[in-house]
């Protein structure tokens, strides 16, 4: 496995493979990585000779400093991890080669409509830093295929709006959302959850299961519907940070063209940021 820290040297890199004519998957990384992301590696090795899998912390999607101070790096253990699954590049960049002057002047990619509302409007830039680096990376590595799971459900809408818009000349493979036995949707961040707080997390999945289940029986007064979630969610421990139900292609308000809706969960528990969703299909 080649563990690359330097653009020109991934480009080399690439352009040997390109010659080769081996199909390039890409599965871009903040690290610290769990079951979710090998079954990312998982597809990508089913899709293409060669894979590709980039670890960099990207500080322009973050709004705020100390979500970023604090993110888990661990890359040791994710090296060590990749070379295991078979991983054939590992694209480690820092913030400086990435951002060479400095994030105020970096030109960017937004998606407009879908980065605004939801995890958007709760987190300013988020969106715009997550699909600019994404181009980035997509212009650095060139895969033929790019692997995202389906646990970011909005920022996989953006990643194919984006590709759409922009032409991308890459094929976005979505990764259904690996769960703990338990039904927890597996994250980076569970790994700051306390002991009693992980007993309590798998309560959010429930919850979601629940509205479907409602969803499912025709049950479409979404307002109550996530009210009360949220008052149930309160009591549980948790701190709602919102709910939605909203059209699974354009995250706007549910109307009569509607065909699926995607339920969206935020909630704190403690100090950490747990988010799930389900989509469910509407009988009309
Ligand atoms: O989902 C993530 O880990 C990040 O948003 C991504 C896609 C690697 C871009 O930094």
């Amino acid at each position: 496995m080649y563990i690359i820290n330097d653009p020109e040297l991934l480009r080399a890199k690439i352009s040997e493979l390109k010659q080769q004519k081996s199909a390039i998957a890409f599965v871009p990384t903040m690290g610290n990585l769990h079951k979710g992301h090998l079954q990312l590696v998982d597809q990508a090795k089913k899709k293409a000779q060669t894979v590709v899998v980039s670890i960099f912390v990207n500080p322009m999607q973050f709004n705020n400093s100390e979500d970023l101070q604090n993110y888990p790096k661990t890359v040791a253990a994710d090296t060590q991890l990749l070379e295991q699954q078979g991983v054939d590049i590992v694209f480690i960049p820092s913030a400086d080669v990435i951002y060479p002057n400095g994030l105020e002047k970096q030109s960017y990619v937004e998606v407009p409509g879908l980065s605004d509302s939801l995890e958007g409007a709760l987190r300013p830039g988020h969106f715009r830093g997550m699909s600019t680096i994404v181009n980035k990376l997509f212009n650095l590595v060139q895969p033929d295929y790019a692997c995202f799971g389906e646990k970011d459900f909005q920022q996989l809408l953006i990643v194919k709006q984006m590709v759409a818009d922009l032409a991308i000349p890459v094929e976005i493979i979505s990764v259904p959302t690996v769960r703990e036995k338990s039904g927890l949707a597996m994250s980076s961040r569970n790994g700051k959850l306390t002991l009693a707080e992980k007993e309590k997390a798998p309560f959010l999945a429930q919850l979601m299961n629940k509205i479907a289940t409602a969803l499912d029986n025709q049950q479409t007064d979404y307002a109550i519907l996530t009210e009360q979630a949220s008052r149930e969610l309160d009591s549980h421990g948790f701190r709602t940070d919102a709910i939605n139900i909203v059209d699974s292609s354009t995250l706007q308000n549910v109307s009569s063209n509607t065909k699926q809706v995607v339920i969206l969960m935020a909630a704190f528990l403690g100090g950490t940021r747990l988010i799930d969703n389900k989509t469910v299909n509407l009988r009309h």
